[in-house]
């Protein structure tokens, strides 16, 4: 393949890039992206505070942008995020207990409705985890309305969108650590008990280096019964910079179960990570080596 998306199709998987909306009218950015990416998430329009600013008021302008985008394109849409402690509305980060979680139950039962059908992944439930050696939950105010708050959570998702394959997704879990072992032990007890969940995502948001037992990570997971899916793909800018985007590829190549990637951005002007430089794009639109590194891997084999 002569396009990243053309080139992981070869190889049964997609490639996808997280899109800012008000940047669909940029033709630099749409060209780029109509080109090389048959998936598409939404960077912030389908978060907590940009559908429902107000308590019961849905607002779904963004996200139905970038679902018809994805349409008339041919692109698949990845939905991001049910719930997350972040980005909470005003409303909802002053609520607790009984309230909050009915309150979150409604927002993901509201949103999944709305875009039944249109969504081949969601992220259900965003960064849940603590950082650190401790293995835990994240405190936040969702945790505190009780510790089955995430599988209520897949549960109201698999019952307004049947059809949607439903993901949790974190960030430092890049290889086997205490953070991805505490998710690792979540998701193998939610398939023992039968709450409904099919996907993990791995952010992968990397640095200078990449944990040397990443595609093991992905594997331990995959062998749950889950896909896994890499979800928001940056990496700082260095000379091993498009050597650890080829070994991310490399490794969602060797594990079967690993349906697709997706980069946080297309530009590294439209990254959030500024000057890190992190994206396959520069910021005049060009290729950059990163970029030649993920093709080459995916054409590889
Ligand atoms: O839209 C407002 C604008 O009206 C206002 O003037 C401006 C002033 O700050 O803020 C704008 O909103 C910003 C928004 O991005 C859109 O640009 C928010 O402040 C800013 O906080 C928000 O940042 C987003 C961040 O999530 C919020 O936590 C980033 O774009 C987005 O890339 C980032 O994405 C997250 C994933 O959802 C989850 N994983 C980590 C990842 C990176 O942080």
């Amino acid at each position: 393949g002569t396009t990243l998306k053309a080139a992981a199709a070869e190889k049964g998987r997609y490639f996808g890039a997280a899109v800012a909306t008000g940047k669909l009218s940029d033709g630099q950015y749409v060209g780029i992206l109509n080109r090389e990416f048959n998936s598409v998430v939404a960077e912030n329009e389908m978060k907590w505070d940009a559908t429902e600013p107000q308590q019961g008021r849905f607002t779904y302008t963004g996200g139905d942008r970038l679902v018809s985008h994805a349409r008339a394109n041919g692109m698949s849409v990845r939905g991001h995020a049910l719930l997350w402690h972040a980005q909470q509305p005003g409303w909802a980060q002053n609520m607790s207990g009984s309230a909050l979680r009915n309150a979150a139950i409604n927002h993901v039962t509201q949103v999944a409705t709305h875009f039944r059908g249109q969504i081949h992944s969601w992220d259900v439930v965003n960064e849940a985890f603590a950082d650190g050696g401790s293995g835990a939950r994240r405190d936040s105010n969702l945790q505190r309305t009780g510790n089955d708050w995430i599988e209520a959570a897949f549960r109201a998702a698999r019952a307004a969108d049947p059809g949607a394959k439903l993901c949790y997704n974190d960030y430092n879990t890049d290889g086997i650590n205490a953070k991805s072992t505490g998710i690792y032990n979540m998701v193998r007890d939610f398939k023992a008990r039968g709450v409904p969940i099919d996907c993990v995502g791995f952010q992968s948001h990397l640095g200078t280096s990449l944990a040397g037992d990443y595609q093991a990570n992905l594997q331990r997971f995959a062998d749950l019964g889950v896909d896994v899916q890499i979800t928001e793909l940056d990496v700082m800018t260095g000379p091993n910079q498009a050597n650890i985007y080829a070994a991310v590829t490399r490794a969602c190549l060797a594990v079967a179960r690993c349906t697709g990637v997706t980069v946080w951005g297309v530009r590294d002007s439209d990254s959030w990570r500024g000057s890190d430089d992190a994206l396959l794009f520069d910021r005049s639109g060009n290729k950059k080596a990163a970029y030649n590194a993920v093709l080459d891997t995916l054409n590889a084999g």
